[in-house]
């Protein structure tokens, strides 16, 4: 989704917001571009396309300004075209702005303005912000204040009109080495150092310039020079603010040898589970989240949990609904975020809502989150990204530690999201008092102890490295498939839940149609698509349930689909195309295994294809806007 960048300081702007703008680029983006301000004047550059295409843009390397903004655009109102490219002009070029989210009165904005005699030259919503400044510019009285008070008033007076999300940048010959930011629901952080300070809409982007951050909450504005920044609320009080310092390294954020940054997420899993769990769980001890402090009384009271995400993170509560009702007993209903915020949810004092999100801007989950708070019931954030707008927002956060994840197409996130579920239910299960009693994990009664599932945990680094090394059937079947029009994707249970990441995997970076079903659903309806030479993926690790989902593989396997199944059970006397062996777990934390396979699969398929994995075509790796 956009993405922006700003830079104020010494050197020479221009290079620093193309670095800027191309370390975003895994957000997704259809255009950019970049305005620096030198002699008095603004000079934009922009077009349509890669950021790279700036570079060759007339004048680009005659660019001298020392302080200037700049945008990534991921078109939502208007084409992608040079018009509608950030920064934007009011009618006056006296106020360039770039801005991340959705106006969504920018109608009656811009007729209002219309009236006043404005005129718009793009489709965009954003082109209200810069002439709704200029308007309130021109429109202010106190004639003794500077420029500088002036046009931040003139923005503050802005965004108080402004419905929907914004993070904005705002430069303009009245204030020279000056930027003015601003946000609401959509992320903005500023980089500080000594002489220079830097924006962007994420930390990774920053990290080669500087660890210190400001994160900037809702409704706060900021007044940026080379050495120093002012806050403020949307009434123009000051207030001070404390630095954040982020402990990622910024080499984590490069690919360090691997071709894509994907394959580089599914082979550091080994290690990001390792920092998820770290020393909140040990052996014959009780979990320990230094950051959680949730109290015995209070779960003892909830009588139910929603799982609130979207997309990955929501497959990864699919897992984790199964966790919570195992270990802890409390009925759990997972919910897809964007239809959540709108289905009125049955929420009270006695509900706890967990909301799930690697970046933490995903603005439906966010929205969720809030309603579920007005709603009274405690909100548990569970993040990637440190200081992230859903951290701030909920009661209570734990982080996954995974370090940052560039491809947009989510694999390390999730797994550590699954086995952070695992060891907060363990902590809710011991809170509980269940610490002693075995754990029935199925319908056949079978039983777990919490002891066992904690050392399957600590053995899953070791697990994990196993399915990694043993990649040469899965490349034969991406090599044999890529150019597959549909594929299937079935399990049982917990199963079913990495098959639907599975799918979504593969219709994410290998474009490829894809339907995740519950086996024993397949009888009523989709065996109908079915037919001779499709390829079919089952996922079997569930011992209880193992013979049901081979009956259900058998059937498709009479109507001619070709097959793989990946599992951790004994399928002598049964015959597939390709089998992937995994090591044997517990099935409750099976899917940080499974899921591996899967995600390795479509990045092979994507590569046959010659696609860009990591960019897929119309994703953005954090969706900020509903
Ligand atoms: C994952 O591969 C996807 N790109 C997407 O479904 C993602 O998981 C979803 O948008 C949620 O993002 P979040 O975890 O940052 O909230």
């Amino acid at each position: 989704m956009c993405g922006i960048i700003g830079y104020v300081g010494n050197k020479k702007a221009s290079n620093i917001l193309i670095d800027g703008l191309l370390a975003l680029e895994y957000r997704g983006y259809d255009s950019a571009g970049i305005a620096t301000l030198e002699n008095n004047e603004i000079k934009i550059m922009k077009d349509k396309g890669r950021v790279k295409n700036i570079l060759d843009l007339d004048g680009y390397d005659k660019l001298q300004g020392t302080y200037g903004i700049a945008h990534t655009r991921w078109a939502t109102h208007g084409k992608p075209s040079k018009e509608n490219s950030h920064p934007h002009f009011d009618n006056s070029n006296t106020f360039a702005v770039v801005h991340n989210g959705i106006i969504e009165n920018y109608n009656e904005l811009r007729a209002f303005l219309a009236e006043k005699g404005y005129t718009f030259y793009s489709q965009t919503d954003t082109e209200v912000i810069p002439n709704l400044i200029h308007y309130y510019y021109t429109n202010i009285e106190e004639t003794d204040k500077s420029d500088t008070d002036k046009t931040l008033r003139a923005v503050a007076e802005a965004t108080k009109d402004l419905k929907g999300s914004y993070a904005i940048e705002v430069i303009s010959p009245l204030m020279p080495n000056t930027i003015i930011v601003g946000r609401k629901d959509s992320p903005l952080v500023i980089g500080t150092k000594s002489d220079e300070n830097y924006i962007a809409s994420d930390i990774p982007a920053l990290l080669t310039y500087t660890k210190d951050f400001y994160l900037l909450n809702d409704n706060e504005l900021a007044v940026i020079t080379k050495d120093s920044i002012s806050f403020y609320n949307t009434d123009l009080e000051k207030h001070s603010k404390n630095i954040k310092n982020i402990e990622w390294d910024a080499s984590a954020a490069e690919k360090n040898g691997y071709e894509d940054y994907m394959l580089k997420e599914i082979f550091e899993q080994p290690n990001s589970i390792r920092e998820t769990v770290g020393s909140r769980l040990k052996l014959n001890e009780p979990v320990n989240f230094d950051d959680l402090d949730i109290k015995p009384e209070y779960l003892k009271n909830i009588n139910k949990i929603f799982i609130v995400a979207c997309g990955t993170a929501m497959h990864a509560g699919l897992v984790g609904k199964v966790l919570l009702e195992k270990l802890c007993k409390i009925p759990t209903e997972v919910d897809i975020a964007s239809e959540f915020r709108y289905r009125d949810p049955i929420i009270d004092d006695k509900t706890l809502c967990i909301y799930v999100s690697q970046s933490g801007e995903t603005a439906d989950t966010i929205a969720a989150l809030k309603l579920s708070r007005e709603k009274g019931a405690k909100t548990l954030a569970i993040s990637n990204v440190i200081g992230s707008s859903i951290t701030r927002e909920a009661d209570y956060t734990i982080y996954t530690h995974a370090g940052p994840e560039i491809a947009v197409a989510s694999t390390k996130a999730y797994t550590s999201q699954v086995v952070l579920f695992a060891v907060l239910a363990i902590h809710f299960s011991e809170l509980l008092g269940y610490s002693d009693s075995d754990i029935t994990i199925n319908s056949n009664g079978d039983t777990i102890k919490l002891e066992d599932l904690k050392n399957d945990i600590i053995n899953l680094p070791k697990k994990l490295a196993i399915v990694l090394e043993n990649t040469d059937l899965i490349k034969e079947f991406a090599e044999n498939a890529y150019t597959e029009k549909d594929m299937f994707f079935l399990g049982r249970g917990i199963d079913e839940t990495v098959a639907k990441e599975g799918s979504l995997k593969l219709k994410e970076i290998s474009y490829i149609h894809s339907e995740a079903y519950a086996a024993g659903e397949l009888k009523h309806g989709p065996i109908a698509l079915i037919e001779n030479g499709i390829h079919v993926i089952s996922i079997l690790t569930d011992e209880s349930l193992a013979k049901k989902t081979i009956s259900n593989i058998q059937e498709v396997i009479t109507r001619g689909a070709k097959t793989m199944v990946i599992t951790n059970q004994n399928l002598e006397g049964h015959t597939f195309d390709y089998v992937i062996e995994i090591p044997k777990i517990c099935p409750l934390i099976s899917p940080i295994l499974s899921v591996v396979p899967l995600q390795l699969l479509s990045y092979y398929i994507s590569k046959n294809k010659g696609l860009d994995v990591d960019k897929p075509r119309n994703l953005a790796k954090s969706v900020t806007v509903e």
